[in-house]
């Protein structure tokens, strides 16, 4: 499918407000979540309608509807800061959840959470997180998801780093990826750079 990369002007500066290292966490949670708005409406674009006959005051015409139902599945924790602007947007989507934390022998990305809405495998899926690094914690939670029967997904991601990117289409060709920015790269660490730091920590102030 494609990856889109949104380069809009008021996303640009709303995510300046929250990369610099002095914005506390008020200021970071409520860019975030003026940022999903805007995600979401360039995330919505391509979803796919249906006529839908309508009796309007005047006569009778017709109009269109989604076709499927929306699912937002915020990856836990970081996710979560982009629910609420999202569901701002799409007030009729449900929400599933679903936890991935890196296993500290493997490093390999493991569920440790899913609640999921049971329309799953008839809806468009958009699974939301702040920051796709490695891609790892997304590679392998849309795996869970598709396993789970889901089989029209999206992933919109506030900041992307080239790696992730590259995983998530070799991984998941199938997916459409929208990222607000792609960043240069990644550190040793596996941090993005520049990028904003610890999105998780930075959004319910558990940094040290
Ligand atoms: C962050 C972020 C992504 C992941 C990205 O979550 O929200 O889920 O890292 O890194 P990756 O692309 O290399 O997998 P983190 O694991 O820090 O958990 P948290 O949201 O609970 O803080
Ligand atoms: N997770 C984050 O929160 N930030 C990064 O830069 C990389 C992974």
């Amino acid at each position: 499918m494609a990856t889109t990369i949104l380069n809009h002007p008021l996303i640009d500066h709303k995510l300046t407000i929250m990369r610099n290292k002095e914005t506390g966490t008020k200021e970071f949670r409520q860019n975030l979540d003026e940022i999903a708005m805007l995600m979401a409406y360039e995330v919505t674009k391509g979803l796919p309608l249906k006529n839908k006959e309508v009796e309007t005051p005047i006569c009778t015409m017709t109009g269109k509807e989604l076709v499927r139902p929306v699912v937002l599945v915020p990856i836990l924790r970081a996710g979560l800061g982009l629910v609420d602007g999202f569901k701002a947007i799409v007030p009729h989507a449900k929400v599933g959840h679903i936890g991935m934390a890196r296993n500290e022998e493997t490093l390999e990305p493991e569920e440790y959470y899913a609640k999921f809405p049971n329309c799953l495998d008839h809806a468009d899926v958009i699974v939301v997180d702040p920051m796709l690094a490695t891609g790892g914690s997304a590679a392998a939670a849309i795996a869970n998801i598709k396993k789970r029967g889901a089989k029209y997904i999206k992933l919109a991601c506030l900041v992307g780093a080239p790696e992730g990117v590259d995983l998530i289409e070799k991984e998941h060709p199938d997916v459409d990826l929208v990222v607000a920015a792609l960043d240069e790269k990644l550190n040793e660490l596996g941090y993005i750079v520049p990028g904003l730091g610890d999105a998780g920590d930075r959004l319910f102030g558990t940094e040290e």
